[in-house]
């Protein structure tokens, strides 16, 4: 699914690591406390896997799409997209979702109406139509995911590989505001009794970096920035360990090797 902070481009390089993690510790149950558009989790293999999200709309979306639902019976014009966005209320939480996401620029949530455009060369796009067919697409791979609206604060867990992709600090606000420093804490603490891997661009000092690269993102319609994504583990965690590489790419000059690092991290 198309989403904002989505880890779909970068899924192929993080998705050995957590996966590695996963198989080499006998992990049963990989969580994700930030699921968002599912963009990693619909990826990963594992007995039980969990997606939260403090966004209930998109947890009543990814539910209502298991169940069946065809997002396709919804005539999403652009004045039931703007009814949608003022009376939340009065639709089903799919529905809102829907509109929020698949009907907006750049699956930012409500961001503005995006429906048919014609591009700089010509061509007609449906921006809609083209993101209820990915979201589609993705069902199947997000079957048995377990899909719960919560915050992650709310939640509490032990013997588990969690994989935290938050809103990061100083990027694009999702619903609510974020205290960073709150989910810093929550991660040492959930660090006790599980194996946390987050990405950011930064964390506190007590953590370490396990893998970087630069990739250029979108702020919005004009601007693109360079930025240097990262997985932070905290340092010291858990007891025995998994070996990870630490490394850095860029993309025009290909993998860059820069060691190895045990970074003790298990369950
Ligand atoms: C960077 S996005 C996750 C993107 C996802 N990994 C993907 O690839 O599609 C961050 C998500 O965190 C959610 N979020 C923000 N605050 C939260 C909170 N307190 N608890 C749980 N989820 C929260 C947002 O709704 C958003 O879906």
């Amino acid at each position: 699914m198309k989403y904002v902070g989505s880890k779909a481009r970068i899924s192929r390089h993080i998705l050995p690591i957590i996966q590695g993690a996963i198989d080499r510790n006998g992990i049963e149950t990989y969580v994700e406390p930030f699921v968002g558009g599912g963009n990693l989790i619909d990826k990963v293999h594992c007995q039980n896997r969990i997606g939260y999200d403090n966004n209930e709309y998109l947890i009543g979306f990814w539910q209502a799409l298991q169940t069946g639902w065809n997002p396709g019976t919804v005539p999403m014009s652009k004045e039931l997209y703007t009814q949608i966005k003022d009376y939340k209320e009065l639709f089903r939480p799919e529905v809102v979702a829907l509109a929020g996401f698949c009907a907006t620029y750049n699956a930012k949530w409500f961001g503005g109406y995006a429906g048919t455009v014609k591009t700089k060369t010509g061509e007609i796009r449906n921006y809609y139509d083209e993101a209820v067919r990915n979201v589609l697409k993705q069902i199947p791979a997000l079957a048995d995911v377990v899909f719960q609206a919560k915050s992650y604060d709310e939640i509490n867990l032990s013997g588990c590989l969690v994989y935290c992709d938050p809103p990061y600090e100083g990027t694009t606000k999702y619903i609510g505001s974020f205290n960073h420093s709150r989910y810093w804490e929550w991660v040492r603490k959930m660090s006790e009794n599980n194996i946390v891997i987050c990405s950011e661009y930064a964390a506190p000092d007590d953590f370490i970096c396990i893998w970087e690269m630069e990739r250029t993102t979108t702020l919005d319609k004009a601007s693109r920035i360079k930025a240097i994504e990262r997985l932070f583990v905290r340092r010291g965690s858990g007891g025995g360990g998994f070996a990870i590489y630490i490394i850095r790419i860029r993309p025009r000059y290909g993998l860059e090797y820069r060691g190895r690092r045990k970074a003790n991290v298990t369950c």
